[in-house]
């Protein structure tokens, strides 16, 4: 790695391609050995959040930024040990908590190159080249979930943006089938606004109605079924319930996030014909099956979407952020384009020379897709289907191993490769939360938590959730993970109330 320079005419200090790419790689090789040097070979670091701040702001410096460098080459190396000493390891085979993949060595090479072209999908002078990518990759995706050759799509920052990228556009598009401009006049001229999708649809899909002007309170909860499914029937008796409204879209989950259940898109798809309102399918989670043989048949009936938000950054193995927002229609992004005279316009889009500006709620926008194509095209779908199935099969190996456990409960079914179980006992909520606290502050396993409406128990309880996402994980390792979680149970249990955050809170008094 280049180091301090006194003429910056000397060696250049930015990423040219040749010899600034070669300087990047190096800069990666030393960051890689200092990693090396300072893993701290667990999932978590030990220690408690207060700790890790304070070694990580004395490391940066606590008086923040210094007036003179400490040169590139140590920059990275104090970062690499950083990440090192008090990181995540996601590639540790007893990190099993959030829908966060270790991603792919290639992946992430590929997005250094993202990185170092700073190309961006707006305008085609600002990249054609991942500007070309992006339509082959957006179309290949789009074939895959059955849309036909008038589909299109989008990249996004994550799945809560596709999200509510998709119910913007099926908003404008409802409204215009109405007759009321919505870019021009705002939502106060549609009649009662509503949104439909199961009580356990993400968080995100209520967090877009509010970011478009309808309110939280334009989303009408499905009651599910004991699999956390919609119940169509359910559906269809809500949106005869919901009166004189406007029906802006059924949002379908293909993945719940804790418990990666499927709704059934087919039954869905058949009642949103049947009124006329746009079908979205939040697939975030699931559109991964896609590429299994074993599994796609799960998301039968997703081709009949509207729209479809899917993450690769989930079960795809990308580094954040690889999330789209298919169209079943391309058309339908209609109502984001814009004319920007310094950006696209009308002459230039003639000869030819647009960008995809009209297809995003953003201006600059990274080429997520550099690293996504890399991967599809050095493992085609079969692999990717593969890895899935691995995890799927950890998946029913922990459920088959909770079944033999006494103090262990299964509270869901597994589909994907989620886990959902709590630890038997007599102070549920808090023990249960404690242990996975206990786990994080030891740092020697990684676990997840939700609550769940368990039948016949009055309140949502706190629940354990594995989130199995490393194919390179065996079954010795999940036995290893629950033998851990039990001990450090039965830790907990015997301390009774005099839990590990009164313990703190007491230390800190
Ligand atoms: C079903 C579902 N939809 C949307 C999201 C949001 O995705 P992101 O975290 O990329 O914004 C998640 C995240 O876990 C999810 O599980």
């Amino acid at each position: 790695m280049i180091d301090d320079r006194t003429s910056a005419s000397q060696t250049s200090r930015f990423a040219r391609p040749g010899t600034g790419w070669t300087e990047v790689g190096r800069g990666l090789a030393e960051a890689a050995k200092a990693v090396a040097a300072h893993h701290h070979g667990a999932p978590l670091p030990s220690g408690d959040p207060v700790s890790v701040l304070s070694a990580v702001t004395e490391a940066v410096g606590a008086e923040g930024i210094p007036e003179t460098g400490i040169g590139e080459s140590e920059a990275l190396r104090r970062m690499a040990r950083l990440v090192a000493e008090y990181g995540l390891d996601l590639t540790h085979p007893l990190t099993a908590a959030h829908l966060q993949p270790a991603p792919l060595s290639v992946a992430v090479a590929a997005d250094a190159l993202a990185s170092a072209t700073n190309a961006s999908l707006d305008t085609y002078d600002s990249g054609p080249a991942t500007l070309a990518l992006e339509t082959w990759t957006v179309q290949s995706l789009a074939r895959m979930a059955g849309f036909g050759p008038q589909s299109g799509g989008v990249f996004s920052p994550g799945g809560s943006i596709s999200n509510l990228l998709a119910l913007m556009i099926a908003r404008d598009h409802t409204a215009s089938r109405l007759g009321v401009d919505v870019r021009h006049d705002g939502v106060a001229a549609l009649r009662r606004p509503v949104v439909f999708c199961s009580r356990v649809a993400h968080f995100s899909v209520h967090r877009a109605c509010a970011a478009l002007g309808l309110g939280e309170s334009a989303v009408v909860g499905v009651e599910v079924d004991s699999h956390h499914r919609m119940i169509p029937e359910a559906l269809e008796s809500a949106i005869r319930k919901a009166g004189d409204v406007t029906p802006l879209a059924i949002v379908a989950t293909a993945g719940t996030t804790d418990f990666g259940t499927i709704d059934p898109l087919t039954e869905i798809a058949d009642i949103a014909e049947r009124h006329e309102i746009w079908l979205h399918v939040d697939a975030a989670y699931g559109f991964g099956s896609l590429f299994s043989d074993r599994l796609c048949g799960l998301l039968t009936g997703i081709d009949r979407a509207d729209s479809v938000t899917l993450d690769l950054h989930k079960v795809g193995w990308q580094p954040a952020a690889a999330s789209l927002m298919l169209l079943a229609d391309a058309g339908r992004f209609a109502s984001l384009n814009r004319s920007v005279a310094y950006l696209n316009p009308d002459d230039d889009v003639e000869a030819g020379f647009s960008g995809l500006l009209g297809q995003t709620l953003q201006t600059t926008r990274r080429p997520d897709v550099l690293k996504v194509a890399t991967t599809l095209m050095a493992y085609g779908r079969r692999t990717l289907g593969e890895m899935l199935e691995k995890c799927n099969d950890l998946a029913l190996y922990a459920e088959q191993r909770i079944a033999t456990e006494l103090q262990l409960e299964l509270v869901a079914p597994v589909t994907l490769t989620t886990v959902v179980f709590r630890y038997r006992c007599a102070d549920l909520d808090v023990v249960n939360g404690e242990l996975r606290r206990r786990l994080i502050s030891e740092g020697t396993a990684l676990i997840g938590r939700t609550q769940v409406r368990i039948p016949g128990e009055d309140e949502p309880q706190t629940c354990l959730k594995l989130t199995l996402l490393n194919p390179d994980a065996t079954q010795s390792d999940i036995d290893a993970l629950f033998d851990e979680l039990l001990r450090v149970a039965l830790e907990v249990e015997s301390e009774g109330t005099d839990t590990q955050s009164e313990k703190m809170v007491r230390v800190s008094e």
